[in-house]
């Protein structure tokens, strides 16, 4: 009934790579780094451009941004000004040859028949290297902002599962439809051109709850889930829940994950560039208001409990922190690897003065390894 199948070449990212890298949040000032460090993250759409470049042109799989509609406030309001991440896509998309570029959408926030349109518009500009992140929200502040009232958990992903059908058959050769659910009633729907070769284009979902986990394996190629920071066999048994829950439904998906690297020369010098970044100039003003919307307080958690999470979301808010010489780097890549994921979107302090390093370093160890086709040379 709808267009519910991908590419195998889409999913792939059109390449062998058997671990994906991608780059994430650099849509965002300060990417994923609650910093103060003057050399953070602009975000500005020229830095963003360069980046594409490079990471195209090495050979990067993705690039993915986060949907960021009001900064966190604090001495740098952390991810205050940020790219809207459609056009965003699109643009970069008509600047690199064949990085996919995945654009990420609110539901509760955009008419699915504007938003399958945008998404068509996309997927041609990139000549079917468009993906979509589509997400529920779970940032209130931002949805009173619009106006609009944010459901109860539940409801926010029977939302999403209409939302995404009506999309799903906009894109399927079906013409003039009716649409009668719970939440949509749309007459005589109809939407051209389809996606390019008349395929969906590749989705992916993080949902973290039970209820978003489901919604992420049944309906999405690509499930984000947080790595373990304790062992490679407890990351593998996330992996192994997660695609066997996908099998359940009938389903295969790829496993991804985030991590935040900070690769240098040697280990010492990463663990000093961390801590001066990450630990001795976090921004705890902003922390505090992010652990805040998610109610975690001292008085909720605990100081002990508190203070450890004040030092989580310092960096990256969740993703895996990989912190050392690039030797190091390339092993807890591969051990990720050997755990089952299919690939990792990876945030660094500058994204764009550490790159050329991580690219010149990592990824012919990642070669070497079997884990990544041999790399062209950044321009
Ligand atoms: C890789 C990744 C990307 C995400 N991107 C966004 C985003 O751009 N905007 C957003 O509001 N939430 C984003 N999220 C949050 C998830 O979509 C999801 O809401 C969150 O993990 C909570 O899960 P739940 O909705 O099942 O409670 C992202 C999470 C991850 C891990």
């Amino acid at each position: 009934m709808t267009a519910d199948v991908t590419t195998p070449e889409r999913t792939a990212m059109h390449n062998a790579n058997r671990l994906k890298i991608g780059l994430f949040g650099a849509n965002c000032s300060s990417g994923r780094a609650v910093t103060m460090v003057p050399e953070r993250w602009s975000g500005s759409w020229a830095d963003n451009l360069k980046l594409a470049r490079m990471a195209d042109e090495v050979g990067l799989d993705f690039m993915l941004p986060i949907a960021r509609w009001k900064g966190y406030g604090g001495d740098t309001d952390y991810q205050g000004a940020t790219l809207e991440t459609m056009t965003w896509a699109s643009g970069l998309l008509a600047s690199t040859k064949r990085i996919t570029v995945f654009g990420t959408v609110h539901a509760p926030l955009f008419n699915p028949v504007i938003a399958a349109k945008e998404i068509v518009t996309a997927d041609h500009i990139g000549q079917g290297r468009f993906g979509l992140n589509l997400v529920v929200g779970w940032n209130e502040g931002e949805f009173e902002m619009f106006g609009v009232k944010q459901r109860d958990h539940e409801a926010r992903y029977e939302y999403a599962q209409e939302w995404l059908d009506i999309i799903k058959m906009i894109w399927s050769p079906k013409e003039d439809f009716d649409y009668e659910g719970r939440y949509f009633r749309l007459k005589g729907i109809r939407g051209k051109p389809k996606p390019v070769g008349g395929v969906r284009p590749l989705i992916m979902n993080a949902g973290a709850s039970d209820t978003g986990r489901v919604f992420a394996v049944k309906n999405c190629d690509a499930f984000f889930l947080q790595a373990s920071r304790v062992s490679t066999e407890e990351t593998a048994g996330f992996v192994k829940k997660a695609k066997d829950l996908a099998r359940q439904h009938g389903r295969e998906i790829g496993v991804y994950t985030v991590g935040v690297v900070t690769c240098r020369r040697s280990g010492k010098e990463a663990e000093d560039y961390y801590r001066h970044a990450i630990i001795d100039n976090a921004d705890f003003a902003a922390i505090d208001r992010i652990l805040g919307m998610k109610n975690i307080t001292p008085e909720t958690k605990g100081r002990e409990e508190f203070e450890r999470q004040r030092r989580f979301y310092a960096n990256g808010m969740g993703g895996l922190p990989i912190i050392g010489d690039a030797d190091h780097v390339a092993r807890t890549l591969a051990d990720l690897s050997d755990a089952g994921v299919t690939g990792i979107g990876i945030s660094l302090i500058n994204y764009l003065d550490e790159l050329p390093f991580f690219c010149d370093e990592v990824l012919p160890r990642l070669a070497r390894l079997g884990l990544r086709e041999r790399q062209p040379q950044y321009a």
